[in-house]
């Protein structure tokens, strides 16, 4: 397997004790950001694929997402008996409306259990969820952490830290009978990406994602729009069907109040399967395809 960046695959020692299977159920992957847990968690999920038939890979992350556009979190299922990645067989998604959880904290736990839901309707005998790294107490990272164990039961956590910045939240956990914690030192391979480099990699899979995009005209008052409409041009929205799962993003281009209809810049082809469609806290420029976020009012702010 090779990691994102170019550089070679470090595989610490420990990673090779961990036996798949012993493994099944939901394995919650946490740390800091850029501490290698996407990697790990990649690693982990093409290991389990050599002895189970269904696995299943959680990409929780809004901001430095693999498997989908930023603002969504994907559920995605390996075909039987491949290793591929990313996985090759069925997918979810779900949106979160921002690139960080700050703020975003709700549609986060909500889309994780809609996610999971689906896996397990599927079948799926073991899920690797990789998170988010806001992991920090002050701004509510901690409280996100709790929230998802305590609505998901992972069967373990594997717990990455370069210190003790999980303390608070491993030491309690490695007392309930439930959960085993896990603890794996970050590996040396493990590199810091600046705000820039996470801004890029952002709008590099922002631009892959509009590629081959097109326009499509809405009328808005067909559909149950979540919040109350205040579309603003460029405002990133998903188009989600029944169950809540996102069928797409689109970018608003052009609004028409008396018509009631929403010009999308959209790779959605058509809206028979759209149920809703859900604001994002983002604006995303359709030429750079860099984001910046929007207040609850509609409201952009400029950085
Ligand atoms: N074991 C490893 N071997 C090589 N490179 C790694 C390893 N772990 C992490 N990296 C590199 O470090 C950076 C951060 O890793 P990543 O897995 O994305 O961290 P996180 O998901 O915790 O933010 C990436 O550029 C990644 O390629
Ligand atoms: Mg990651």
């Amino acid at each position: 397997m090779k990691p994102m960046g170019d550089q070679p695959l470090d595989i610490p020692s420990n990673w090779e004790l961990i036996d798949p299977e012993l493994l099944t159920g939901t394995l919650l992957v946490i740390g800091a950001p850029n501490v290698g847990k996407t990697t790990f968690a990649r690693h982990l999920y093409q290991r389990l694929c050599q002895t189970w038939d269904r696995v299943a890979f959680l990409d929780g992350d809004p901001g430095q997402s693999i498997l989908s556009p930023p603002t969504m979190m994907t559920l995605a299922l390996g075909e039987r008996g491949e290793d591929a990645f990313p996985p090759q067989g069925q997918f979810w998604r779900s949106f979160v409306g921002a690139v960080s959880p700050r703020g975003h904290m709700l549609p986060m736990v909500v889309g994780a259990a809609r996610l999971l839901r689906a896996a397990s309707d599927a079948g799926t005998q073991v899920i690797v969820y990789d998170t988010s790294g806001l992991i920090d107490a002050a701004q509510g990272g901690m409280y996100l952490k709790l929230a998802k164990i305590d609505m998901i039961r992972p069967t373990v956590v594997f717990a990455i830290q370069y210190d003790l910045e999980l303390k608070s939240l491993l030491e309690p956990l490695r007392r309930r009978r439930t959960v085993e914690v896990i603890q794996l030192r970050p590996s040396t391979g493990a590199k810091q990406r600046s705000f820039l480099t996470r801004q890029g990699h952002r709008a590099a899979q922002f631009a892959r994602y509009f590629s081959g995009a097109h326009l499509l005209t809405v009328n808005w008052v067909r559909l149950a729009v979540f919040p109350a409409p205040s579309f603003v041009v460029n405002r990133l929205v998903a188009l989600e069907d029944e169950s809540g799962f996102a069928l797409g993003l689109g970018i608003v281009q052009r609004i028409d109040r008396q018509f009631r209809q929403v010009v999308l810049y959209t790779p959605v082809t058509s809206l028979d399967r759209v149920d809703a469609i859900r604001m994002g806290d983002v604006v995303l420029d359709p030429q750079t395809f860099r984001d910046e976020p929007i207040n609850a009012r509609g409201f952009h702010h400029r950085s």
